[in-house]
């Protein structure tokens, strides 16, 4: 039964990029059959406390003598990464929020990233997702091609890749759709068309990708 973890997170409702081609991903895996399962768990609207006290940050076996982390939160990380282990693959829409990704995105990384029991700690090779793919569906109100002054400005893409692949193993792909805001705030035509082009290409790229994952 291929399992879909679908994650978003944007704090727009009405015309989030971020959600539509997440929905894109999302109805296109539903379609390849009943089998194909979608869990969705909406950051943003769900907002995941924060981590009440750094030692959730370990196993309590890698956790100080006396440490005391609070039930409920322990019981809310267990499930959170029972959740991400249970998934076959995993899209995450990725909104850009002051160069970063959006705080209750973070929180649930805070959360799933746990040595030793999401990620490899010392001798202990433990990473359940490795070799599972992790789609991060990125929407920008501004531009960040590359050869511009703002290719390396987004911090999200970057620290999620980090931890998605560099501690979990995954395989990470990418979806980009920059320039969101371009129609609202009346730029000029050619920018708005590329707008449009890459919203075009973003959906495409969604339908394409669940089709080749499910
Ligand atoms: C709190 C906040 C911070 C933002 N910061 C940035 C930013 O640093 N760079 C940028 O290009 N756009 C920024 N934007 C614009 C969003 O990235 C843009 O609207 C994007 O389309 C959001 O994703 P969504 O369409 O899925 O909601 C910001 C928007 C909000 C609400």
């Amino acid at each position: 039964m291929p399992s879909l973890l679908l994650l978003d997170s944007s704090a727009d409702l009405e015309t989030s990029r971020s959600r539509a081609v997440t929905a894109t991903f999302a109805d296109t895996w539903r379609s390849l059959g009943d089998d194909h399962t979608v869990v969705h768990r909406d950051l943003h609207r769900d907002q995941l406390p924060h981590l009440s006290n750094a030692d959730l940050h370990f196993p309590p076996a890698l956790r100080p003598a006396g440490s005391t982390v609070a039930p409920e939160q322990e019981a809310l990380q267990t499930e959170l990464i029972d959740e991400l282990i249970a998934a076959d693959v995993v899209v995450i829409g990725v909104p850009l929020y002051n160069y970063s990704m959006p705080s209750t995105l973070k929180a649930w990384v805070d959360y799933i990233h746990v040595p030793s029991v999401t990620a490899p700690f010392g001798d202990d090779p433990t990473q359940p997702m490795a070799g599972k793919t992790a789609v991060l569906v990125s929407a920008r109100g501004a531009t960040y091609d590359k050869g511009t002054p703002t290719e390396f400005d987004d911090h999200a893409l970057p620290a999620l890749t980090l931890i998605l692949n560099g501690a979990l193993g995954m395989h990470v792909e990418t979806i980009v759709d920059t320039r969101t805001l371009t129609e609202r705030f009346g730029g000029p035509a050619d920018e708005v068309a590329k707008q449009h082009a890459e919203l075009e290409a973003a959906h495409a790229a969604a339908a394409e990708a669940a089709r080749r994952l499910g």
